[in-house]
């Protein structure tokens, strides 16, 4: 069932991005391939999976969650293809594949990322059949505070000023609910909007968000150090090696993996208080921990 439904949630996101990269013209076709190379070439594509599922689960038609599933991935691509320059992580593999720097060029992956980022907000700018313009206001204006200096890139500042550093417990989960929570957050916060939710169902569901948003990054640590290469795709070992502030390095393993299922027993909790369904996105939580890639 959740297995059934990440698939067909992947094969609907990825008909959308190809449908915006596609027609592009050739103008600038390196960039044109970048792009597509660092938006299509795996992923899986987690943050779409929650638009659609949440989105399913409070009576929203797909239809009218594709350029939110769409535009948030463009987002995630382009914060991957920049956290893997040299001036970043400096990695040279991701989703099994040379990172877009080292299969194009250094100048090309920056702008690539630049784009990808503007085309989210392209993509929600296009009138979405059924949606008010204020809900779309309000979309972008999630997607961006989650994306820039309050959320993500927020946090990927924090993430690179702490390396080599030693941080308290405190400092790193600010760090972790930036860089890889916020996007996360919004995934949800995107469904709730396209729903019109009342006050408790946004409460319950974005008290889940954050909970599985920090557990999935505190696997992803957890990854680094127990995942191999070809599991992962992308290089195990990549924190350490950049001595990185990471769950692991302050708790240990086993506290960190104590703290990832305590997360997943908070979000669990808070889906008691829904008057729906809530199986898959149940099932979901437990996913963010067991994953191996
Ligand atoms: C990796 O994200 C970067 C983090 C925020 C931890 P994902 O694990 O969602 O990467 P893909 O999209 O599946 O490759
Ligand atoms: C990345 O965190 C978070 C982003 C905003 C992209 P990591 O640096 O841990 O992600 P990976 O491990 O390279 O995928
Ligand atoms: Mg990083
Ligand atoms: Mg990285
Ligand atoms: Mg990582």
């Amino acid at each position: 069932m959740l297995a059934d439904s990440i698939l067909q949630y992947q094969q609907r996101v990825d008909t959308q991005l190809k449908s915006y990269l596609d027609p592009l013209d050739d103008h600038a076709s390196q960039l044109k391939s970048a792009m597509t190379y660092g938006a299509l070439i795996g992923g899986k594509r987690i943050r779409p999976f929650l638009v659609y599922s949440v989105g399913q689960m409070l009576g929203v038609p797909l239809s009218q969650l594709d350029a939110c599933a769409a535009a948030i991935e463009c987002i995630h691509a382009y914060s991957l293809i920049h956290d893997d320059l040299p001036a970043m992580d400096d990695d040279a593999l991701r989703r099994g594949k040379p990172t877009v720097h080292i299969a194009f060029d250094e100048a090309t992956a920056i702008l690539a990322g630049d784009a990808l980022q503007t085309l989210a907000f392209e993509i929600l700018s296009q009138p979405i059949s059924g949606m008010a313009a204020t809900q779309q206001l309000q979309l972008m204006s999630a997607l961006a505070k989650a994306s820039g200096y309050t959320g993500m890139c927020g946090g990927q500042a924090i993430d690179l000023g702490c390396t080599g550093k030693h941080i308290d417990l405190q400092t790193l989960t600010q760090l972790h609910n930036k860089k890889t929570g916020a996007l996360i957050h919004c995934a949800v916060e995107m469904a709730l909007i396209c729903a019109n939710a009342d006050k408790d169902i946004r409460h319950a569901l974005l008290s889940y968000a954050d909970a599985i948003g920090l557990a999935f990054q505190v696997q992803d640590d957890i990854l680094d150090i127990t995942a191999t290469t070809e599991e992962l795709g992308k290089p195990q070992g990549s924190d350490s090696e950049a001595d990185k502030s990471t769950f692991p390095q302050l708790l240990g393993l086993d506290g960190a993996t104590a703290t990832a299922e305590q997360l997943i027993q908070d979000a669990l909790s808070a889906l008691t208080a829904l008057p729906y369904n809530s199986q898959l996105i149940a099932d979901f939580a437990q996913y963010i921990i067991t994953r191996r890639i």
